[in-house]
């Protein structure tokens, strides 16, 4: 049906659109739509295939879970027995409330406050990925306070050419924002070894996301090799206490057919980055483990037709899944039951907004008001993304397991909508 592959825990049994067995009309009318549905199973079998080529080298794999920090999706990847990637204290909360071991914990992020290091290193997790100079003293200072010493790892821009669908999701150029740029970083890793507070404990790069062409995460781990290299013959000191050898995230997932990136040459990288250094590799896929093993569920509201164009109205919206308005990005759409007859249309949401949209001058089945629609590899940066814009409730989650489903998060009601507001604030004045 149209471009695109089903991926195998979600298929069509007789016309009807399914997860694991569960049929997705049985889930909306049990839990309304929007919904969010997860197959565990999915995420399962992405892991294996991930876990199959680093066999045999000492690594781990964190998952990053800012791609779906879903409680329900959270349970799933801590009994795979993978540790975690979080970039903020309310990530290190959902990690801890996971049942995460801190030494399975790291935390990552290009602006952690104080209260967020101070977390971290009450939780003793298993090392903070700094990304700069201020920030390194900033991690050492609160080391201090605390009588404990930090494990820190650096968080390296090894400034190479990235190939990815859209300027927002490359980190590790020139001039982007994260990570300590090549031509410091020696100076960091050797001031960073040299503070009694902090012990540096890795590198780290990660160069951007949704990657099908792996040659720059492989140039960026080998200018980081490099730089190992060249602080074992030059400043032996700093990599003394070195355990880890973080080559990041960013395999791509395929929304539309794409082949998805050769896991061969991941794990040659791996096996190579062990040898030359010793280290254990540390590996932080986000969306390859997730983003095909959820769909979100909507429902079709109205028909109608502006100008040369068809329009189908959907009670889900850039609220709910934003991938589309803020990077233009496809996601596959089928009614939950084949119809005979496709269709072009624009696939548009109930949000005041032109942007507002999931899919643009798109052939898919030819739905009525009340249809259900199945939008797919929304497992990753779906739910995360969603707001309450509009004020709408954010969706349900429901996660499905070897033939059973349940709800992992309600959907919002309105009194969610207001918790902690208040019309009148309880005046203060600066005296
Ligand atoms: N590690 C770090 C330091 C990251 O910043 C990220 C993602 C990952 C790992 C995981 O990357 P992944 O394996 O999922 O590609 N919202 C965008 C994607 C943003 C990615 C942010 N960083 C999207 O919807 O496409």
């Amino acid at each position: 049906v149209g471009k695109g592959v089903l991926t195998a825990p979600f298929a069509r049994v007789d016309g009807a659109f399914q997860c694991e067995g569960v049929p997705a009309a049985a889930i909306a009318a049990a839990v309304g739509t929007p919904a969010y549905v997860y197959s565990a199973g999915a995420m399962r079998t992405q892991y294996q295939r991930l876990a199959a080529v680093l066999d045999g080298v000492p690594h781990r794999v964190h998952y990053a879970m800012k791609a779906n920090g879903s409680l329900g999706v959270l349970g799933v990847m801590r009994a795979l027995g993978v540790g975690v990637d979080c970039v903020s204290g309310g990530e290190l909360f959902r990690a801890h409330l996971a049942g995460f071991a801190p030494r399975d914990i790291v935390l990552g992020g290009v602006g952690k406050r104080e209260d967020e290091i101070r977390d971290a290193l009450e939780l003793h997790i298993h090392c903070l990925t700094a990304e700069s100079e201020a920030e390194v003293r900033l991690i050492a200072d609160v080391a201090r306070s605390l009588d404990v010493v930090a494990p820190v790892a650096l968080r390296v821009n090894p400034e190479v050419t990235v190939d990815a669908f859209h300027e927002y999701v490359k980190t590790g150029q020139s001039g982007d924002k994260f990570g300590i740029p090549i031509d410091q970083a020696f100076e960091v890793a050797k001031l960073t070894a040299s503070l009694d507070d902090l012990r540096l404990v890795g590198l780290h790069q990660h160069v951007g996301s949704q990657l099908f062409n792996l040659d720059g995460l492989v140039d960026g781990a080998e200018r980081l090799l490099a730089l190992y290299a060249e602080l074992r013959a030059k400043a032996p000191k700093a990599v003394a206490a070195m355990r880890t050898f973080d080559v990041g995230g960013g395999l791509g997932a395929s929304y539309n057919g794409e082949p998805e990136p050769d896991l061969a040459v991941l794990g040659r990288l791996v096996r190579r980055a062990h040898d030359a250094t010793g280290l254990i590799v540390l590996l932080e896929p986000g969306r390859f483990l997730v983003a095909n093993a959820g769909v979100l569920l909507t429902r079709v509201l109205y028909r109608k037709r502006s100008g040369a164009r068809e329009f189908v109205v959907t009670d889900a919206g850039m609220n709910d899944l934003l991938r589309p308005a803020l990077y233009d990005a496809w996601h596959r759409v089928d009614a939950a039951r084949a119809t005979d007859r496709r269709i072009v249309a624009e696939i548009v949401g109930p949000v005041c907004e032109s942007g507002d949209f999931l899919a643009h001058a798109r052939e898919v089945d030819d739905v009525h008001p009340g249809d259900l629609l199945v939008v797919q590899s929304a497992g990753a940066y779906g739910f995360v993304m969603s707001s309450n814009y509009n004020a709408r409730p954010r969706a349900a989650e429901v996660l499905v397991d070897a033939g059973k489903w349940g709800v992992v998060r309600d959907r919002e009601q309105y009194e969610d909508l207001v918790r902690g507001e208040r019309a009148i604030p309880e005046w203060s004045e600066i005296p």
